[in-house]
């Protein structure tokens, strides 16, 4: 397995990080996003997911559609094994990294950043492999109707794969606003973490046209930047839509 495959990410950003609510309902989720990114100089690994490498472990050619990239590290994977990659973010801040970095390595003219508030619009077009990892947030994400919509955005033949958290890893530190103060409970905006069965069925998929590849739950530990090891559990769907 190469370094990259083995190295981890650190995905706590949408339950680490719950904004006072009267302050993020005010504001946009790029906004959010945006100043959430401009916290740390990078704000995640720049390795890629490792459920990504797992499932594609030489992408090969074709094209692939990479929803809330973040900071591009699955995209540049995905470009790295010869995929030409449209990468979606919410976030300017984080897509020009992904941007910055895709140049260091060389694959920048396989990569497409392109800025999307997902809640509003959707690129057009139809990908081989339309990926999605832990598309989550503490602001308003109608995650369900997107997730929907990628369905209509992969090819015929090709696959979707959803990877996300099934639940708020322990340990897991909130978003203090300006005050440094903690919020309760009850401040914190609830996140939709569904099981992989439960994000299957919300896809409504039609009958015959795809083959479920994989639909399950992964207990993993992680070590935190604070040092801090943390159980939590992902999901992984991975689907595939039969050749017409
Ligand atoms: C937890 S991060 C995951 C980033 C990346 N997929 C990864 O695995 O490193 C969630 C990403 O979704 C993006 N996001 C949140 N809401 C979004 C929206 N409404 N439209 C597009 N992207 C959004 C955020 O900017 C962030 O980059």
């Amino acid at each position: 397995m190469s370094d990259t495959a083995r190295a981890d990410h650190d995905h706590h950003a949408e339950t680490d990080h719950h904004a006072d609510t009267d302050t993020a309902a005010s504001r946009t989720a790029a906004e959010e996003w945006d100043d959430l990114y401009r916290e740390n100089e990078r704000k995640w690994s720049g390795k890629p997911n490792a459920a990504l490498v797992r499932e594609f472990p030489e992408p090969g050619p074709g094209t692939a559609l990479d929803l809330g990239c973040g900071e591009g590290a699955d995209a540049i994977w995905l470009a790295r094994g010869g995929r030409r990659v449209t990468a979606v973010d919410v976030s300017r801040v984080a897509l020009e990294r992904g941007a910055a970095h895709a140049e260091e390595e060389g694959v920048a003219d396989r990569i497409e950043w392109r800025w999307h508030d997902l809640a509003e619009t959707f690129p057009e077009g139809t990908w081989d492999l339309v990926s999605s990892h832990f598309l989550h947030s503490w602001t308003e994400l109608p995650r369900e109707r997107i997730l929907r919509r990628a369905v209509d955005a992969v090819a015929p033949g090709g696959t979707l794969l959803i990877v996300g958290h099934a639940e708020v890893p322990d340990g897991a530190k909130r978003r203090s606003h300006g005050d440094g103060a903690a919020h309760g409970d009850s401040e914190v905006p609830e996140v939709d973490l569904p099981t992989s069965r439960k994000v299957l069925e919300s896809l409504d998929l039609p009958e015959g046209e795809w083959e479920v590849q994989r639909c399950e739950e992964e207990k993993r530990t992680r070590t935190m930047p604070d040092g801090k090891v943390v159980d939590h559990t992902d999901t992984t769907l991975r689907l595939r839509r039969l050749p017409v």
